[in-house]
Formats: structure tokens, C-alpha cells, sequence
């Protein structure tokens, strides 16, 4: 099958630090399918020599064990093409058709890898040149808007000239390998299903925590805020594949719907319960991992006076009756005490224990990273000593161990899914409304409340304030248990 696969922005960020890291993976693992052409187009102007050598100086920051050697770079470069384009300017448009158009490829995948402000112009020029035809499909980076509205307007735009399984929406939460396994671990085993339920299940917890500041990216960041970085999207994304029912098929609308219902029985929050439910903080100095790390109002480009979250922790319910009553906590920040995402389902205690004193519930640990994997934690006897006494311990399956061969990362499944058009792991535009339109009472009670968040101090777990959230109901985070 051959394929042409364009970026927009192709010499920025996203491009060279994710995007071609994971096609040259694909690559590499004999995964992207022959027949391709990649072709990057930016403003400037550049000979396709040029932008090789750009991308080849790039992979410096990746990984040792993921760059190429000059000769295995030399080979996958023959792939990358460039183009310069003004994107205002429709005849530069008409030119890319045309590039497109002489060889006639089976599929087209157009990725907007530029700053969200210019998909408008980009989606509706490429739909008024007739890029659009059914083998092309646009791939959209988040963020997609900063509110619900500024999100309709873009599918709006997005949906005059695309049809909606043409248009994907990224969330790379969805391409890491413990996703899978999380569909894996509900859906393709028994064991689990019984006990996946309010009856069983006291509390689940979504941790995604970074250890990094905002680094360069200071002024993007302090127009988002860690709530619209990652709670609206990765976080919820997660919540969804960790509550959904059991969906009737493996296919992407099936995924989806059952997706969107956990969304929409997501409890609304209210400027009094994001009082009560929603913690924000802001990192302070401190010492991250043995270095000492500078707070957020120190960052470059951060403005003076920021009242920007860099760490959400929330409770939320999902309303129906799988799940009514079990608290869902989010949290994620950055510059905490590790680099870590997990979600840790917390089950319910015995209802009686012959053991007193160790009466320790339960808990299935999915790890996503810094390794993918399980934890399934119990109580054992530890066959020493008295009859009755026991110790916690857990079985550890380690994904990456489990299955030697060449695991994919997120970006690399996700652009490998796009050019083969499996739409599963990629976001339907009510499913993303539907996101906003539950975070947007927390944005608007925030802007009302000018206490503003919470200071933590860089390497901790976040404000104290988080800790408290869950210990109202009698719980703790992982880390505290
Ligand atoms: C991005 C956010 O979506 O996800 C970043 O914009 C964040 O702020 C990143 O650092 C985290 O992704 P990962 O895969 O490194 O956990």
C-alpha cells in the first residue's frame, strides 16, 4: 500500500522531537509499509538535502538506542521530502495537490503538527484545493481548543471538509502499550469482569505525574494550565477505557460509544463541589531528583504574578450502576517526586478478617510508565515464624519482559494506525466536546476565585491539599498507602 504522509510544521517541536523519532522506529522494525513518502512542509525555504540533515542533527536528543546509524539514516532518509509553504497562501496549496497528485498514492495522511490557531485555515484551504478526496485522512495534534466552544468551531471547520472518520484526533495516551493491555486486561480475560464494580471496587486512582518544569515552554503552558494539558484529555481518556462497559465489537465507533457514555455520567461539577472536589497547584523552587529545580514564576516566559496550575488533583463519579458511589481520583502535575502514570484500582477490604491487624485490601497497579505494566498486590503467608503471620506482596508482570520483540511507542502505533485507517485509538469529536463541556465549570469556577492555586514545592507529590481529598473518604494515594 503506498502512502504519502505530510506534516505541517514539519521543522517544529512535535515533528522532529516525536514524530520522526517514531517513523524512524517504524521503520527500523520493518513496520511502515513500503511504498511511502514523507514530506515535511514549513515556512522556509530548503533543499530536501537540507531538511535531511536537519532531521539527522535532531536525533541527538533521542534516546542512544533509538538513533540510526549514518547508514540506517541515510536509507530511511530517502523517505523525507520537503516543501516550503506560506499556509495563507491557497496556490501553495494548489502545489502540494499537485505533488500529491502526480504519484498518486492509496492513502494520504495530512498531520497538523503546527500551532493550533492555524488548523481553521489549514482544514478549510485543504478542502477548498479538493485535498480532501475519500483516501485522505487529517490527523489533529492537541490542544483542539482551549474551551468547548473554540472546539466546536474547530470541528465545525473540520467537518465541512472531512468527514469524521477522515478526521483523527490525536490523544497519545491512547497509542502506549498499557492502554492495550488495559483493553487486553478487561476485555480479553474473564477474571476481571466480576469484580470491575462498585460491589468490589472502593476507589480508583489516575496518577499521571512528570517530573520535568515546563522547560521551554513556558508560554504556551501558561495559557493552558496543567487542566486543559492533561486532565481534558489524557487523564479523562483514561478514566473512559478504565469504566466503559464492555463495548460489542472491536471497532473504533463501538470503542467510542461506550467511551462517550462514561463521559456523559462523568458527575457535573458545580462552582461549590470544584471548591470541595477540585485541588490546583502551582510548583514552587525545590529539588527534583537530586537537582534543584527553579518554580514555576521562575521558569523563562512565564509571566509575573501566574495564577496557572501546574497540578490538578480532583474526585469525580461516574453515575450509573456499575460504578455509583466509587470515588475517582485524578492527579497529575509536573515537577513532583517521580515520573510516573498509573492508575491504581483500590479494591474493597474483606468483609471480615480472621488476621486482625492486616486487614489490607487489594489492589491491581496498571502501570503505563516509566515501565508498562501490572501489579496485582495480595496478602501471603510468609511461612515463617507464628501460623498467622502474613505480609503484603504482589505479582509483578513486567509487559516489556513478557514480549521481547520490538514493542511500538505511542506516536509510532498511533501514525501506524492513521496510514492504515484503524480509527480505535483515536478521539471522536462528541467524545472530545463532551470533555470540554466537563471541564469547563472547574476553568470557569477558577476564574472566579482569586485565592489561585496552591503552592507545592518542586519534588513533592504536590499540595497538601491533594492528600487531604482523599483522605476525606477515608483513602490515601498510592505513595501514602
Ligand atoms: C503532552 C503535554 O500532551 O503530554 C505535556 O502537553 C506533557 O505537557 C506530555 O509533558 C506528557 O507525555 P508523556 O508521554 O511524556 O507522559
Amino acid at each position: 500500500m503506498s502512502f504519502d504522509l505530510v506534516f505541517f510544521g514539519g521543522t517544529g517541536d512535535l515533528t522532529w522531537r516525536k514524530l520522526m523519532p517514531a517513523l524512524f522506529q517504524a521503520w527500523r522494525h520493518g513496520k511502515l509499509p513500503a511504498g511511502g513518502r514523507i514530506l515535511a512542509v514549513a515556512r522556509d525555504e530548503r533543499s530536501d538535502a537540507e531538511y535531511r540533515d536537519f532531521i539527522k542533527d535532531r536525533f541527538v536528543e533521542v534516546e542512544s538506542a533509538k538513533r540510526p546509524s549514518d547508514e540506517e539514516f541515510g536509507r530511511f532518509a530517502q523517505l523525507l521530502h520537503y516543501r516550503r509553504m506560506d499556509l495563507s497562501l491557497p496556490e501553495h496549496y494548489a502545489g502540494l495537490k499537485d505533488w500529491i497528485e502526480t504519484r498518486g498514492a492509496d492513502t494520504v495522511v495530512l498531520f497538523l503538527a503546527t500551532s493550533p490557531h492555524l488548523f481553521p485555515q489549514i482544514v478549510e484551504q485543504l478542502g477548498t484545493v479538493g485535498l480532501n478526496g475519500p483516501n485522505v485522512r487529517v490527523v489533529l495534534e492537541k490542544p483542539l481548543g482551549h474551551d468547548l466552544a473554540s472546539a466546536q468551531e474547530i470541528n465545525r471547520v473540520v467537518r465541512a471538509s472531512f468527514r469524521e472518520d477522515q478526521a483523527l484526533r490525536i490523544d497519545h495516551y491512547l497509542g502506549k502499550a498499557a492502554v492495550q493491555n488495559l483493553m487486553a486486561l478487561r476485555f480479553g480475560n474473564a477474571l476481571f469482569e466480576p469484580l470491575w464494580r462498585r460491589e468490589s471496587i472502593a476507589n480508583i486512582q489516575i496518577t499521571i505525574a512528570e517530573s520535568i518544569g515546563v522547560g521551554t515552554r513556558g508560554d504556551f503552558y501558561d495559557r493552558t494550565g496543567a487542566l486543559r494539558d492533561m486532565v481534558q484529555n489524557h487523564a479523562l481518556q483514561l478514566l473512559t477505557m478504565i469504566a466503559m462497559e464492555p463495548p460489542s465489537r472491536n471497532d473504533a465507533d463501538a470503542i467510542r460509544d461506550e467511551k462517550l457514555k462514561v463521559l456523559r455520567s462523568l458527575r457535573p461539577f458545580t462552582e461549590e463541589s470544584v471548591a470541595r472536589d477540585v485541588v490546583r497547584g502551582q510548583y514552587r523552587g525545590g529539588n527534583c531528583a537530586g537537582n534543584p529545580a527553579v518554580g514555576y514564576l521562575e521558569e523563562v516566559k512565564v509571566p509575573a504574578g501566574s495564577q496557572t496550575e501546574t497540578f490538578v488533583a480532583l474526585r469525580t463519579e461516574v453515575q450509573n450502576w456499575r460504578w455509583a458511589g466509587v470515588p475517582f481520583y485524578l492527579r497529575t502535575g509536573k515537577r513532583l517526586a517521580a515520573r510516573d502514570a498509573q492508575i491504581v484500582v483500590n479494591f474493597r477490604p474483606t468483609p471480615h478478617s480472621i488476621f486482625p491487624g492486616l486487614n489490607q485490601p487489594n489492589k491491581l497497579v496498571i502501570k503505563l510508565q516509566p515501565e508498562d505494566g501490572l501489579e496485582l498486590h495480595l496478602l501471603a503467608a510468609k511461612g515463617s515464624g507464628s501460623s498467622d503471620s502474613l505480609a503484603p506482596v504482589f505479582l509483578d508482570l513486567d509487559f516489556d519482559k513478557a514480549f521481547a520483540e520490538n514493542r511500538v511507542g505511542g506516536y509510532e502505533r498511533l501514525l501506524l494506525d492513521a496510514i492504515a485507517g484503524k480509527l480505535n485509538l483515536f478521539v471522536r469529536s462528541d467524545e472530545q466536546e463532551q470533555a470540554w463541556r466537563w471541564v469547563e465549570p472547574i476553568l470557569n469556577a477558577w476564574k472566579n476565585d482569586t485565592t489561585g492555586p496552591r503552592p507545592y514545592a518542586a519534588g513533592t507529590w504536590g499540595p497538601a491539599a491533594a492528600s487531604a481529598l482523599v483522605a476525606r473518604d477515608g483513602f490515601a494515594w498510592a505513595e501514602e498507602q
